[in-house]
């Protein structure tokens, strides 16, 4: 078995699937886990560690008995309107259980760290294009709750030279193309899966979130990417902070965003099926335009996301969907 990686969250969504690409290239990913809001029968490529991020003596029983050479960090607290209703709960979560792990990392000298960030840290920016230099202004304490952690990253690594790369996801989607994994949260808010449990007939109606913002047709755009490509740019990411390349931050999206209404076309174009839609309200704390400029990931890591097309993508969600899905 190769080198070890502690995967906080590697029994979500995205964690999951990095866990499956680590384990394709030959690491051994060993989860790290509440099981909040993940699932224990998606943990499939490596040991699971049931603990939270707030237990700094159960991270530190992890890091002695695992010995890993890095870390990725997956697990957080990632809803919107909870953020919006509840923010203290965003900030303790997040900021305080990362401190904790961090500071367990430094303590076991375990000097690399992979930091699941997202476009939520650049806010509602008017329809630009986003690189990696543009201003962060978040406009909820989700975004607000991952920027700070990355502050807290380059001060540990200022006092205790712990390594990172940051990744800022626009908006992850798809499954695992084999179909052994894929997307289950509880509850759903994320697009193209209460687009595809509706076609099913699990879910009434879709509605959409707000019709009248500054786009094109009135609804927002979202730059999608697709959970393997996500996935293997992580293992190139760790690969360049065991390289020693040092710190850095990468976008992760394709640079082309799609209104929902153009996200519901394709779903029913992939399913041949209709859909029943109806217009809401938007939601507080949604930006209205979210396109990741990912020159820099493809320039330096040399990551090309392969399987990010958005027909790809709903489809490999689909057949996930009609599957059994995950059991606790
Ligand atoms: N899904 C997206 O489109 C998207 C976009 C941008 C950023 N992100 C970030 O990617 C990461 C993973 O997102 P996801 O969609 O896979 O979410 P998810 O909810 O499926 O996975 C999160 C995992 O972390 C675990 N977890 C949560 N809090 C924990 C804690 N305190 N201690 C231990 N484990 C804990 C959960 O049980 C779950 O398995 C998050 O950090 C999220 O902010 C996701």
């Amino acid at each position: 078995m190769g080198e070890r990686v502690l995967v906080t969250g590697g029994a979500g969504y995205i964690g999951a699937h990095a866990c499956k690409a680590l384990r394709a290239q030959g690491f051994e990913p060993v989860t790290y886990d509440n099981l909040s809001t993940g699932w224990a029968d998606a943990v499939r490529f490596g040991p699971l560690v049931k603990g939270d991020l707030a237990d700094r003596p159960a991270l530190d029983r992890a890091f002695a008995d695992y010995r890993p050479v890095a870390v990725m960090h997956f697990a957080a607290l990632s809803l919107i309107g909870d953020a919006m209703r509840d923010p203290g709960l965003y900030w303790r979560a997040n900021v305080t259980g990362t401190l904790t792990l961090i500071e367990a990392a430094v303590a076991a000298k375990c000097g690399n760290f992979v930091f699941s960030s997202t476009c939520a840290t650049y806010g509602d920016q008017d329809g630009v294009v986003l690189h990696e230099a543009s201003a962060q202004l978040p406009i909820n304490a989700y975004g607000a709750s991952k920027r700070a952690i990355e502050d807290m990253l380059a001060n540990f690594h200022a006092s205790h030279g712990l390594n990172h790369v940051i990744f800022r996801y626009f908006n992850v989607a798809g499954a695992d193309p084999e179909g052994e994994i894929g997307e289950q949260h509880r509850p759903e808010t994320h697009l193209i899966p209460l687009v595809l449990e509706t076609i099913e007939g699990k879910r009434p109606v879709l509605t959409v979130n707000g019709t009248d913002y500054p786009t094109p047709d009135g609804t927002c755009i979202r730059d999608y990417v697709h959970v393997m490509d996500l996935a293997e740019a992580h293992v190139m990411g760790l690969r360049w902070l065991l390289e020693g390349k040092g710190n850095r931050v990468f976008n992760l999206g394709t640079g082309r965003g799609f209104s929902v209404r153009e996200v519901l076309d394709q779903a029913q174009r992939v399913t041949n099926r209709p859909l029943p839609v109806t217009e809401g309200p938007r939601r507080a704390g949604d930006a209205a335009v979210l396109v990741s400029g990912s020159d820099r990931a493809r320039e330096e890591l040399g990551w090309s996301p392969r399987r990010s097309d958005l027909g790809r993508m709903i489809t490999d969600a689909w057949r996930w969907s009609q599957g059994k899905g995950f059991d606790r």
